[in-house]
């Protein structure tokens, strides 16, 4: 494994095979797996049946996964940071007499909600388990092996403690269902060129995930490159959930219209220094989500050394062709407004915990026949068709 100092160890130490030096998959035997989803799926106060066919969950904010976490054991949850962000406007009031319409919704908002005290959960069933997993093949320097193509901004060199990503919401087509079509934020920390934690959150599409190809929201952390520990959404026990309203995992809508009216999600995540060094994450400046415990990670216990911002795609390459899978809304960065999926209000928090905008930011992309992006001073546009005459 040439490539294998960067993201791309195994998720489980059980049964692992190898299918090439970026990918990976597991296939954990069965009563492993029965375990897991005993484990997984706390019992519930309230479910909800999604038309789209997800189970909901509302599970009691004090039995959730997170607490199984071996060092979250005697963790005392936290229902706020301990103060806000200077430079970001949060607005948690959940007014419905405000005409304005929400911003987010989730298929299952139509046949019920959770109580207070609870967390809405989407129920995992063992095919959730048996999937592929991929590691972000990232700041490797060599790429005729892709089989992911990245095409993100990057910083480094500064300490970070925060980030702001607003993403233009789209449903790219997905060619086949064990690859994915993303876009999202990363933030790591590097040490030797080593990444050892990152928080990520975005959208995808992902069948092999979430059995169909709409979009869904989704976190992701590790705090070993992707090793043994990390995993998406509340799959694994770690980022505390205390939003009652928004299901990790689950589709998110309206998606943008081509030449018509565009959506986008802002993500905002935030280390709580003054509240034990938490980092939490803000969804469209409304919806607290929660936080992953700073004793989760090392590096990022401290800071992050490294931010990044882009969209990734899998190419199965079947029959030596590029995928056709898109990515963004399937249309070049040229095409720009409207028709070319963005990100915009790109911020980090840096050392003196000022909100500012990339400073020194690398353009890195990996297949620029098939997909681009062009960089703008705190947006950018990205994306493209995948197969095409260009990009045989
Ligand atoms: C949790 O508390 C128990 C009892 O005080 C203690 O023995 C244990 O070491 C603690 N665990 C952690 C991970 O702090
Ligand atoms: C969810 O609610 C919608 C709208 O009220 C209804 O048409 C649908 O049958 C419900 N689905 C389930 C699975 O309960």
């Amino acid at each position: 494994m040439a490539l294998c100092l960067f993201f791309l160890a195994p998720m489980s130490s059980v049964g692992i095979g190898i299918r090439d030096t970026n990918t990976v998959f597991s296939k954990k035997p069965k009563p492993e797996v029965r375990k897991q989803l005993k484990r997984l799926n706390k019992p519930a106060l309230k479910t909800i049946e999604s038309p789209d066919g997800d189970i909901i969950d509302c599970v009691d904010i004090y039995n959730q996964p997170a607490f199984d976490h071996p060092l979250l054991k005697n963790h005392t949850i936290k229902m706020r940071p301990s103060s806000y962000p200077e430079g970001f406007s949060f607005d948690e009031s959940n007014d419905v007499s405000s005409n304005s319409k929400p911003e987010i919704t989730q298929p299952w908002h139509l046949n019920g909600s959770c109580p207070e005290g609870t967390i809405p959960i989407r129920r995992t069933k063992e095919k959730d388990l048996l999937r592929a997993y991929y590691g972000k093949k990232k700041l490797s320097t060599i790429h005729d092996e892709t089989d992911t193509s990245i095409h993100e901004i990057s910083e480094e060199g500064d300490r970070y403690y925060g980030l702001n990503a607003e993403i233009n919401v789209w449903n790219p087509a997905v060619m086949a269902q064990d690859e994915f079509s993303l876009a999202q934020f990363w933030v790591a920390g590097v040490d030797n060129r080593n990444v050892i934690d990152t928080i990520e959150a975005g959208i995808m599409v992902y069948h092999d995930m979430y059995h169909d190809y709409e979009t869904h929201i989704f976190i992701f952390w590790t705090s070993d490159g992707y090793g043994s520990t990390g995993c998406y959404n509340l799959e694994c026990p770690g980022f505390v959930q205390v939003d009652n309203r928004i299901v990790l995992g689950a589709s998110v809508t309206p998606y943008s219209v081509y030449g018509g009216e565009q959506h986008s999600l802002n993500f905002f995540i935030w280390k709580d220094d003054l509240g034990g060094g938490d980092w939490w994450l803000y969804l469209s400046h409304r919806y607290l989500l929660g936080y992953w415990p700073a004793s989760l990670f090392s590096i990022m216990a401290g800071s992050a050394t490294y931010v990044s911002w882009g969209g990734e795609v899998t190419n199965e390459q079947i029959g030596g062709q590029h995928t056709t899978t898109q990515m963004g809304s399937g249309h070049f960065a040229e095409e720009a407004t409207n028709r070319a999926s963005f990100f915009q209000n790109l911020k980090v928090m840096d050392a003196h915990q000022v909100l500012r905008g990339p400073r020194n930011s690398r353009r890195s992309v990996t297949a620029p026949n098939c997909y681009n992006l062009l960089k703008h001073e705190d947006f950018f546009y990205f994306g493209g068709p995948g197969r095409s005459l260009q990009c045989p």
